[in-house]
């Protein structure tokens, strides 16, 4: 091959790739190529209890501290629930309708934090339909769910050591604190009950904790408060709401109430009505949680 010709080759490489290139970019331009623009979804099952949606209050304000000039929305899950509140004259997002809005508004990168305790169906859920936004032409460039309160050992020691600090001060170490967990009795995850049940006693052997939809029940803890001679028990949600289950259940005045229960089984009663949502300490590890998935878009 002549030397001349060899350069000629060169140069009409070069101009293959460089209209290869010019076409390539064109495209990209096409499906635009948007300077990341990035905001957070917090989901949560919502409560029809005024006095509860505190709890969201306090989460909007500890996470809008921690990311400064982040876009904040909320969805909440509970159909239910947001029908009920639209009676009343207040409208809210699921959360995949505040994810279309935000889709609509232009940010294209999201992250997702889902307030449930346990990652079970509600938490598996909202994190398909996350992946399915992610996935639509046109949608977000990133979308990354960041795990529920209790996903990790390290979580369920942390949140144990949190919540033992949220106890009232007057309470005697001889008196009894039970909390109250939602449960997930038809979910593999509602075990992390009986987990998180073990990590209070070793932490503190009076402390105990039962479910209304799981296991632990309020029945597999009476015998061993009586066995002890227990006299009193503080009564405590944990869960992000002191809602519905809180108020009625927890410490409602019908007699299977575990107020009523407890109280006909001669135990003196106190209940707390405040959710987990409302001690900064617990919003501490889900924001941790937030903070990973951040990073990561
Ligand atoms: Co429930």
């Amino acid at each position: 091959m002549q030397k001349g010709m060899g350069r000629r080759w060169v140069f009409v490489s070069v101009w293959i790739v460089c209209m290869f290139l010019l076409t390539a970019t064109g495209f990209a331009a096409h499906g635009e190529k948007r300077a990341p623009k990035k905001a957070i979804l917090l989901a949560a099952f919502g409560t029809s209890v005024p006095e509860a949606q505190k709890a969201f209050k306090d989460i909007d304000a500890q996470v809008k501290k921690a990311f400064p000039g982040v876009e904040v929305r909320w969805g909440y899950t509970s159909r239910i629930i947001r029908a009920k509140l639209a009676k009343q004259g207040q409208v809210l997002s699921s959360p995949e309708s505040a994810l279309a809005k935000l889709m609509d508004d232009g940010y294209n990168r999201v992250a997702v934090l889902s307030l449930q305790t346990i990652p079970g169906e509600e938490f598996h859920l909202l994190d398909r339909n996350a992946l399915l936004f992610g996935q639509m032409a046109g949608g977000f460039d990133k979308i990354v769910v960041a795990r529920p309160l209790l996903s990790s050992h390290e979580d369920m020691e942390q949140a144990a050591k949190a919540m033992l600090k949220n106890i009232p001060a007057q309470r005697k170490p001889g008196e009894a604190v039970l909390l109250l967990g939602h449960g997930s009795g038809k979910h593999p995850a509602d075990a992390i009950y009986l987990a998180m049940y073990q990590i209070f006693q070793e932490l503190d052997p009076n402390v105990y904790l039962a479910t209304v939809e799981g296991y632990p029940t309020l029945d597999y803890v009476i015998p061993k408060l009586k066995a002890k001679q227990i006299k009193k028990v503080y009564l405590m949600p944990f869960m992000a709401v002191a809602g519905d289950h809180a108020r009625n259940d927890m410490a409602g005045d019908e007699p299977d109430s575990w107020k009523s229960v407890l109280t006909k089984d001669g135990f003196k009663c106190e209940a707390v009505l405040k959710g987990t949502g409302e001690y900064p300490n617990i919003v501490d590890i889900w924001i941790a949680h937030l903070r990973t998935a951040f990073d990561h878009l």
